[in-house]
């Protein structure tokens, strides 16, 4: 008798530890904000070498293109509150068995979708993969997996037509979006290009209804863009299907005085992260826009919140060793590894939950 009651609290014990450690585990990140911690040197990154990554693309491939400095891949995001869960690719190709994910946006999309497709390449080295491009739209594909990882090139999510006049933005139409259809996982971004201007600008008039502009407050234009785009998720995604993701706002660092540095020139020689403190920017006034478009939305969109652990990468761009070369440093990609793969550990985190 005395034995069976000892043998009984064990067994207590036993199963109130394994249901208090699975809960522990299954809310790793849940109600966790991710967005507000620090870079913490970490030497077991990078999480992947451009070497095991054949098909990366020259732009951004900072060490190949001669960046001296190799600090920068050694960073880890260490939120405040929890920890980011470490990236299992073939724990997310399994999840993902029969699945499509769209990249849809500018070229920040391309360095997300990129840093992707080189994570889970460098967990399966073996697996074959084919990678095409017709056109806007980029496949990556895991035949073994079955698993397809897309990127379509789309810089304003709604359309540009051309017409008599020229070539015009719409702000309130978005045909693109019948290619968006029938895929698992969505995932957009959309600022950059709103802000060209000159030779950059790809579009000579806005319309909005029946009204045709020369030009347009751009942030405005930008939230009545977004508003359409908004009204496409809530119209054509079913959640039971698809999950809808936004990248949010890429900061770039063209200005020194934005961290406390007023003399650089630009993300030049950037060789170490700098702090959330120091970064007197304040909230991006396009991260403003978006919340509150998000925000007055019925159905769920996930906000990968990677404005803030981003301003503290002043390192982290191609700078000298990127698209431009010396003659146009660029300081608004990344380089990979870097960065965007941060970004992709938070879309991991958030595909785990549930
Ligand atoms: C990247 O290369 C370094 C040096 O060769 C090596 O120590 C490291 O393990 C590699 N990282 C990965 C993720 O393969
Ligand atoms: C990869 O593809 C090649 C050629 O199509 C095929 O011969 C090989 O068996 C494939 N390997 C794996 C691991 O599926
Ligand atoms: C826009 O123009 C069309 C035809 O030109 C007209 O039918 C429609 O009522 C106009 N819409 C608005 C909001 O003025
Ligand atoms: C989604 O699933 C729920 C529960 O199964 C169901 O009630 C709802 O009608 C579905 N929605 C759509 C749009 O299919
Ligand atoms: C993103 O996170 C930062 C830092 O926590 C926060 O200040 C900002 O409001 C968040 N942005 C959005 C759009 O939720």
């Amino acid at each position: 008798m005395g034995i069976l009651i000892v043998l009984l609290i064990l067994l207590f014990i036993h199963i109130h530890q394994s249901g208090h450690h699975q809960e522990a585990r299954g809310t790793a990140t849940r109600g966790c904000d991710l967005s507000q911690g620090n870079w913490i040197a970490d030497e077991s990154y990078p999480l992947y070498n451009t070497s095991d990554c054949p098909f990366i693309l020259n732009q951004f491939d900072c060490i190949t293109n001669g960046r001296p400095d190799k600090n920068y891949v050694k960073y880890r995001w260490q939120p405040d509150n929890c920890n980011l869960p470490r990236f299992n690719g073939e724990d997310l190709l399994r999840r993902l068995r029969g699945k499509s994910i769209l990249f849809v946006g500018d070229s920040l999309s391309l360095n997300q979708w990129q840093s992707l497709t080189c994570m889970l390449h460098t967990a399966v080295p073996r697996a074959n993969y084919t990678s095409l491009r017709t056109g806007d739209l980029s496949t990556f594909t895991f035949p073994s997996h079955d698993v397809k990882v897309m990127l379509s090139r789309n810089a304003f999510l709604v359309d540009i037509e051309s017409e008599s006049i020229g070539r015009v933005l719409k702000l309130d139409s978005i045909e693109g979006g019948k290619k968006w259809k029938g895929n698992d996982i969505l995932i957009f971004d959309s600022w950059h290009w709103w802000l060209h201007i000159g030779r950059k600008q790809p579009w000579d008039f806005i319309r909005e209804g029946n009204h045709t502009y020369k030009d347009m407050d751009r942030l405005v234009a930008y939230e009545k863009g977004l508003k359409t785009w908004a009204k496409w998720v809530e119209d054509n995604v079913n959640p039971n299907k698809t999950r809808v993701f936004f990248q949010g706002v890429s900061p770039d660092h063209l200005n020194g005085g934005k961290w406390g540095e007023a003399k650089a020139r630009f993300c030049e020689g950037q060789m170490v992260p700098g702090s959330g403190l120091k970064y007197s920017g304040g909230s991006h006034p396009a991260e403003i826009v978006l919340q509150k478009v998000l925000g007055g939305m019925s159905k769920h969109v996930n906000l990968l919140n990677i404005t803030a652990l981003s301003q503290m990468r002043k390192d982290g761009h191609p700078s000298l060793y990127g698209f431009g070369g010396k003659r146009s440093l660029d300081c608004s990609h990344w380089c990979l590894p870097g960065v965007p793969d941060t970004w992709n550990l938070l879309l991991y985190a958030a595909l785990i939950q549930n």
